[in-house]
């Protein structure tokens, strides 16, 4: 057999590509492996054929090439079939049960949450299953959060410390009751609050701590509970984006004072919308209850409002999916675990992407998957080569939250800059660029893709595949 770069260089390309790996003829640094060597024997059998050029369809060559090809350069994807999509019935797990449950609701007659029973036994069940005292449905997670800071009662001015790396609905709430979100910096690995961040921003005016568990996993509750404790500060979970997370043999949400749920279309538990809030405290548990229905003491014959609350009542229908729903939490759960484990196992080794490290004691619901790109890789082109395999990444997740326009501009109450330039403070706080530079520095190299729980092993096997095939290449190009 010929040496195989002289026989490429011979064959007078300049620039040709084999086995997805691109040549620039003459070059010294090319490795040739097994495959290559295979395919070259072929072309030698079959001389005259030009590698790359088109009337080498059909050969071996080209077979090759076509196979090992990255979709985003022309060839074939990994996955030509959408992957089962969050919203959608190819991923959800709902159907005969949920439309007996609301065909009962509205034969009832009953929609509303005093008059039926629905949202009466999904608190009932959801408070078991996190073994709490007490929960509050609401209608919304944003809803759930915003009762939870509400039951706080904090002045105007009073400070939240939070996490850059969420939905608005993490702060809208704090906004609404006229507060500051003050914002710490992040574990880099885990994406979790770091407590000694949190701690480093506690000042007079800080009245609580919303610890979000980032896609599915609890950050350390231990350590942030010990920050509170301390400061003699609530500590509220927001596990809008968890069910049954657990940290150190405990359920996530049932560690801090108050802790939030979202019901919403994409969530482990979808009612379509909907939130919970739960606390083991009576007096919490009252305030919560009362400020999610106008502050209504209901058992009062005259109506009156004893505070400024809102109308975040959970619907009977809204209720009958969810418990259904709540039903099958545990098993959807433990089919999430499988499928990321599948995945993280089978990813193990590649240079372009690696698992998070996830602390010991923390257990993930993987409502998203989150990865690790490799800092020398452009992560949009990363992103958009494992996607255009058939394998919808996302680059980067959310925006720091203290870049958005509504707290780079004040866009809250007109001009007003309210809460953040008010009566209620000496300072007139600003938000931008540089608050937590860990969160910014890391986002950089974030993957995340959405997990149900209706994927196959097959799906996570795609994955596997698709990230395997994009690491080849890559480390190829890196050789050639
Ligand atoms: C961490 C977190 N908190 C709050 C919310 C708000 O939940 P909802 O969309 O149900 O209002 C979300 C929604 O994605 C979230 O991820």
């Amino acid at each position: 057999m010929p040496d195989p770069v002289e026989w490429w260089n011979e064959c007078g390309t300049t620039n040709l590509s084999l086995s997805g790996r691109r040549y620039e003829a003459n070059n010294p640094m090319i490795r040739i492996t097994e495959q290559d060597r295979a395919v070259c024997v072929d072309a030698e059998q079959n001389p005259g054929r030009r590698p790359g050029s088109s009337e080498e369809k059909g050969s071996g060559i080209t077979m090759v090439v076509a196979e090992e090809t990255l979709a985003i350069d022309g060839g074939s994807p990994v996955r030509a079939t959408p992957m089962p999509g969050t919203t959608s019935m190819s991923s959800r797990a709902m159907g005969d049960e949920e439309i007996a449950a609301l065909t009962e609701v509205i034969r009832s007659g009953k929609l509303g949450r005093h008059e039926g029973s629905k949202v009466k036994e999904l608190e009932r069940a959801f408070a078991e299953l996190y073994g709490a005292k007490h929960a509050v449905a609401v209608s919304s997670g944003s809803a759930a959060v915003h009762t939870a800071v509400a039951t706080v009662n904090p002045e105007p001015g009073d400070e939240f410390i939070t996490t850059p790396c969420s939905d608005f609905g993490t702060v809208l709430g704090v906004l609404w009751q006229n507060a500051i979100p003050v914002f710490a910096d992040l574990d880099p690995e885990t994406l979790g609050l770091d407590p000694a961040s949190v701690e480093s921003r506690i000042t007079p005016r800080t009245r609580g701590i919303i610890a979000v568990h980032p896609f599915g996993a609890p950050p350390d509750l231990d350590a942030l509970r010990g920050v509170a404790d301390r400061h003699g500060i609530p500590l509220i979970e927001d596990c809008a984006q968890s069910q049954l997370g657990e940290w150190n043999g405990h359920l996530a949400g049932s560690i801090g004072d108050l802790a939030c749920f979202s019901l919403n279309s994409t969530k482990h538990l979808n009612a379509g919308e909907g939130g919970m809030v739960l606390t083991s405290s009576d007096e919490l548990a009252e305030r919560a209850r009362l400020f999610a229905d106008k502050a209504w003491p209901r058992q009062e014959v005259q109506r009156y409002s004893l505070f400024l609350g809102q109308n975040y009542r959970m619907n009977e229908l809204s209720a009958a999916v969810a418990l259904v729903g709540l039903s099958r939490i545990a098993e959807n759960v433990a089919h999430r675990r499988a499928v990321a484990k599948a995945i993280l196992d089978g990813i193990a080794g590649l240079s372009i992407v690696r698992a998070p490290r996830i602390p010991a004691g923390s257990q993930s619901s993987y409502w998203i998957l989150h990865l690790w790109a490799d800092p020398a890789i452009d992560i949009d082109w990363l992103a958009d080569a494992i996607s255009a395999e058939g394998i919808p990444f996302r680059p980067r997740y959310v925006s720091p939250l203290y870049t958005w326009p509504v707290f780079t501009d004040a866009a809250t109450y007109g001009a007003s800059r309210f809460p953040f330039r008010s009566e209620f403070r000496e300072d007139d706080v600003r938000y931008g660029p540089g608050l937590c530079p860990r969160y910014e520095g890391v986002r950089e190299h974030l993957l995340v893709m959405s997990l149900d729980e209706l994927w196959e092993m097959s799906d996570a096997e795609d994955v596997v595949r698709a990230l395997k095939k994009v690491d080849v290449s890559i480390r190829r190009q890196s050789l050639s």
